[in-house]
């Protein structure tokens, strides 16, 4: 399990400014449910996405490992208001392993979580899992970064670097430095960050957390997906459903597909 008590803690303040996926989600939420529809988000954590997803009119279940994430997801649904708290339903589960009675219009896995999935039997027991919970129809969508080959390249990877330093209106101050390690063969990256938070200037906690996270290429998306029994339908390179191969330049591949019959 990657994320633990410390990590959640932080989640939400460190990706505070992280917005610009949402309007893409729900709009792409509201399109594929319509009024009636009900969607899924695997790994959806403390809700960033999945709250104003059901904010904007969509059921949406959530399925997250960490116990930690979701106890503060529900601490955030509590707060929000009886109409969105009423479109969801937060369950603890493996996106490799969920086992529902519901069938979905949409399900989907935003903000790179897809890349969680280490192994090529993770993905294809994740994309199984997925495939028996779409309603007939229904879409899943999924985004994860384009790796870019000089980065993953880079001399400057092995090396502490500064990942964002912010104050925050209660007084809390979180630093956080970074380093990476590129495996080029599995495609892995593994990622430490040491996180000093702050209160009033006084140092309350220092910690290293370790992810690991894999990063996918075009071709073999593809044929994972066709592996697993997908479609594509939709390989988009931005928020703004700019077709992937379209673009001289990208950092985000957004896959839609569709389970064959
Ligand atoms: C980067 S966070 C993303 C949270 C949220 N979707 C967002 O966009 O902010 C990744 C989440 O994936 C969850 N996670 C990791 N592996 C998982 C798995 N196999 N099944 C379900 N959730 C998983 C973690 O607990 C964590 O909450």
């Amino acid at each position: 399990m990657h994320y633990h008590e410390l990590e959640a803690s932080i989640y939400d303040k460190v990706y505070a400014g992280t917005t610009e996926d949402i309007p893409f989600w729900t709009g792409f939420a509201r399109e594929t449910c319509g009024n009636d529809g009900h969607a899924l988000e695997l790994a959806c954590g403390t809700l960033r996405v999945l709250l104003p997803v059901a904010e904007a009119g969509t059921r949406v279940t959530g399925i997250d490992e960490s116990p930690y994430m979701l106890d503060l997801a529900n601490k955030k649904l509590a707060a929000a208001s009886c109409a969105a708290r009423e479109r969801v339903t937060l369950l603890q589960g493996d996106m490799r392993s969920f086992d529902l009675p519901e069938r979905f219009n949409l399900i989907y896995v935003p903000f790179n979580s897809f890349g969680l999935l280490l192994t090529v039997e993770d993905q294809l027991a994740a994309l199984a899992s997925v495939k028996k919970h779409l309603a007939l129809g229904g879409l899943f969508a999924f985004v994860v970064f384009f790796p870019d080959v000089e980065r993953l390249h880079g001399p400057d990877l092995s090396r502490w670097q500064l990942e964002m330093d912010h104050s925050f209106g209660d007084g809390s101050r979180i630093q956080r430095d970074l380093v990476r390690e590129v495996d080029t063969r599995s495609q892995i990256t593994s990622i430490q960050w040491r996180n000093k938070e702050y209160q009033d200037q006084v140092l309350v906690r220092e910690w290293i957390t370790d992810l690991k996270l894999t990063y996918f290429w075009p071709r073999e998306i593809e044929h994972l997906m066709t592996r697993a029994g997908f479609q594509i339908v939709h390989y988009w390179g931005d928020l703004q459903r700019t077709d992937f191969y379209s673009m001289s330049e990208t950092w985000k591949q957004i896959v839609v597909a569709r389970a064959n019959a």
